[in-house]
């Protein structure tokens, strides 16, 4: 199996250091808890920084620290004090960070933060590249390095490249912010996958990569040039077997295995076994909601005297990022709030707030999952949220309830908790109070689907679900480039031309002989054009076609002293070089008046759009209007056009950012026919880029050589990806 190496700002080991002792500890946060599991199955490396700065370590220390991580599968990045400072606090955490999690107000915009980013990035990818063989896949990970996928496919176009992004992805409207938004667009999409926890942040990704960047999105593929870009949502999951053994393990336990923190929690319900324990757990991180969820519990407090003395809040919160001023801030807003709901409600007897600032052994965080009552689960904004998950994992007995904010990415999955708003304290403790109160067999209901759920979309699942979509976009890719016109096929097409004696020659004007222009007058031929038309037609054996929408008057004036044929609007008019127009089919406008006023009010609800009337059909134009407006209007259009149309026998043509109205029956693929008819033509090519080539592809004799300009599916036999080439192509017959 191809190796798959992982690429994130931070290994699953961390080192300390002390008297030149090498420790390794486990990272925490999802991504590293969760990829933990995973990583192994692959055989590659695993790339990243180990969580200390460089200019601290000797030589020889670096060496050993590299030689332990290799015992790892792992290689290290290594970051000196200023990198992390600007890089890592910098424009990782005090500029993407609260950007992505809609905290604007927070958001750092130095551009010495971003220089930094783009030379730490660039380690990365020169570290990655270094350790890529031929045939590895990488996986890239977070908003760390959001350029790094660009900087490897840029050197390594054959590397599969995939990337997921564990925290959400905002809104265009909040993304915009940002002065570096184009470059960060366009280092992600240096990936052939791009994966997402939740379907809204991948509409919100698709939302700023046609704003910003104008790239034609269909379904969940973007396409850009001569690659597909293949977007998707995969919520991540967790170990479930891990957490389900080791909850049942720690029941089995004999007292003096038995932790001191679980002695503690034993001795609690010793007092009175009616008393329950909520749960909080997180990194100290703005993004959780942990001052929120401490004054909910005093809230609750105040409003149900009766639970005081009966309810404990356990609040472990790990230390997270601890030089960036709004987490040193919040550490000291949250000291404070512990203290006073501590001083307003506890006793002699009894602390309302347990509050642990520190990280805790895997062992100890199961005690607490399955010893407590409730979890409160309150972040007002979180990519997913594997404590959640952890905590379902953890209830061998199917018990306990989860109150869960809605602004999680875990709360997709989980209809069955108690759903609150982060902000609306008041509904946080009502849920308090419901959660405490639940029946056990409701509880019980509850977690069944939960656990059904969370069990069967485990991490093991998220991974492999992410690589099979790896090697689906790698298939994709593999078709376009199958189709794609090499210099062999280029010399098999010369060669058959070139053996030929009579030949009909159809071309597309828009999008295959010139590039779209935002006003349609403006595509008229240049210098080259018309010399490489000169050149086709001086050859006695060409017989050529241009083969268009457009109406009649633009391509007569375009190419008039041209030895052409013109079909015009889609194969309504046909002039034969040297003739006069004549109708090619029986159209007709008697439609017109009913259909007009339909696409006037789109026009009114879409600036920049307008209406092109031609002699049987009438034309939508959104190309100037703001993109995802214009799509989202294209297909409202096309929806309200589909109830009349059956009346008038008419047809939708969907173009390159047109909607084109016209007499049904009457296509390319009809008018290319008909030209072709009683001639003996022994070689035809036809080349188009859009749907409405698509007839013209279909209808032509098997043997003829056509050609899609693009990478959609088409029933071409070859493609080509920009009019450029189709250019060069034609340059190249002779
Ligand atoms: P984030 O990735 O933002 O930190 P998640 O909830 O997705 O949030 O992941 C947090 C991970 O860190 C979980 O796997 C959790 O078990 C672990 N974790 C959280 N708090 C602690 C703690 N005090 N000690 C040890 N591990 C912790
Ligand atoms: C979140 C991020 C991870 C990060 C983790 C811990 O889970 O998505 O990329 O590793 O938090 O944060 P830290 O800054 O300590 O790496």
């Amino acid at each position: 199996m191809n190796r798959i190496h992982i690429v994130s700002n931070r290994l699953p080991v961390s080192i300390n250091v002390e008297n030149d002792n090498i420790e390794l500890i486990p990272s925490v946060g999802g991504l590293a808890t969760g990829m933990r599991s995973v990583y192994k199955e692959y055989n590659g490396k695993w790339i990243g920084w180990p969580g200390l700065p460089s200019d601290e370590l000797g030589d020889n220390l670096k060496t050993d620290i590299e030689e332990k991580l290799v015992e790892e599968d792992c290689v290290s990045v290594h970051l000196s004090k200023e990198e992390i400072d600007l890089y890592y606090d910098g424009f990782s955490n005090r500029t993407i960070w609260p950007l992505f999690h809609y905290f604007a107000q927070y958001i750092d915009y130095e551009p010495q933060l971003w220089d930094a980013f783009v030379k730490v990035n660039q380690k990365f990818a020169d570290k990655a590249l270094e350790t890529i063989e031929e045939g590895d896949t990488i996986w890239i990970h977070d908003y760390q390095l959001l350029l790094v996928p660009e900087m490897i496919k840029s050197k390594k176009p054959g590397v599969t490249v995939g990337f997921f992004l564990h925290i959400p992805f905002p809104s265009f409207e909040v993304f915009r912010i940002l002065p570096w938004r184009k470059e960060l667009i366009q280092g992600m999409l240096g990936a052939d996958l791009i994966g997402f926890h939740t379907f809204d942040y991948q509409r919100h990704f698709f939302s700023c990569v046609r704003r910003l960047m104008g790239y034609e999105i269909s379904f969940n593929e973007i396409h850009i040039e001569d690659r597909i870009i293949l977007v998707d949502s995969f919520p991540m999951g967790i170990d479930y077997d891990k957490f389900r053994d080791a909850a049942t393990q720690t029941f089995q336990k004999p007292l003096q295995e038995k932790s001191k923190l679980h002695r503690e929690l034993e001795k609690y319900f010793l007092v009175s076994p009616n008393r329950k324990l909520i749960l909080s757990i997180d990194r100290l991180d703005y993004s959780k909601g942990i001052p929120n969820r401490l004054q909910a519990f005093a809230k609750f407090l105040e409003e149900y005297p009766e639970f005081i003395g009966k309810v404990t809040l356990i609040m472990l919160a790990v230390p997270s990022r601890g030089t960036v001023e709004h987490y040193i801030n919040l550490k000291r807003e949250v000291e404070e709030l512990v203290g006073n709901v501590n001083g307003r409600f506890g006793s002699i007897n009894y602390t309302p707030v347990w509050y642990f600032y520190r990280s805790m052994p895997f062992e100890s965080l199961i005690e607490l999952y399955s010893s407590c009552d409730v979890a409160l689960v309150t972040p007002v904004r979180d990519g997913m949220n594997l404590v959640a998950k952890e905590y379902v994992a953890s209830r061998t007995n199917r018990t306990g309830v989860i109150i869960l904010s809605e602004m999680a990415g875990v709360s997709k999955e989980m209809g069955e908790a108690l759903m609150i708003n982060p902000n609306n304290t008041g509904e946080i403790a009502q849920s308090i109070y419901q959660a405490l109160t639940m029946p056990l067999d409701e509880q019980r209901e509850r977690m069944i689907y939960l656990q059904d759920r969370i069990k069967r979309y485990d991490v093991f699942k998220w991974s492999s679900e992410f690589v099979k979509s790896l090697r689906k976009v790698e298939k994709l890719q593999n078709s376009i480039y199958a189709k794609k016109v090499s210099s062999s096929i280029l010399e098999k097409i010369k060669t058959e031309y070139a053996g030929t004696q009579k030949r009909s020659i159809f071309l597309d004007y828009d999008g295959t002989l010139t590039g779209f222009k935002k006003n349609p007058n403006d595509a008229k031929p240049d210098e080259e054009l018309h010399k490489i038309l000169y050149k086709l037609e001086e050859d006695p054996k060409n017989v050529i076609t241009v083969i268009s929408g457009r109406d009649r008057e633009s391509l007569e004036s375009w190419l008039e002293g041209h030895k052409i044929n013109l079909i015009v609007e889609h194969g309504v008019w046909i002039k034969k070089y040297g003739k006069d127009w004549k109708m090619l089919a029986n159209a007709n406008d008697t439609w017109k008046p009913s259909i007009r006023p339909i696409l006037e009010t789109f026009v009114d609800r879409t600036p920049g759009s307008f209406i092109e009337e031609k002699n049987y059909s009438l034309v939508w134009h959104f190309r100037k209007a703001e993109p995802e407006q214009g799509e989202l209007r294209a297909n409202e259009l096309k929806d309200e056009l589909t109830t009349m149309i059956a009346n008038h026998n008419l047809e939708i043509l969907e173009g390159n950012k047109v909607i084109e109205v016209k007499s049904g029956g009457i296509n390319k693929g009809m008018a290319s026919l008909q030209f072709l008819q009683n001639q003996n033509f022994d070689f035809i090519l036809a080349i188009g880029d859009d749907w409405t080539d698509e007839y013209m592809f279909r209808e032509l004799p098997e043997s003829s050589v056509t050609i899609k300009v693009g990478l959609k599916h088409t029933a071409a036999r070859y493609k080509v990806d920009s009019v450029a080439k189709v250019r060069n192509l034609l340059s190249e017959l002779n």
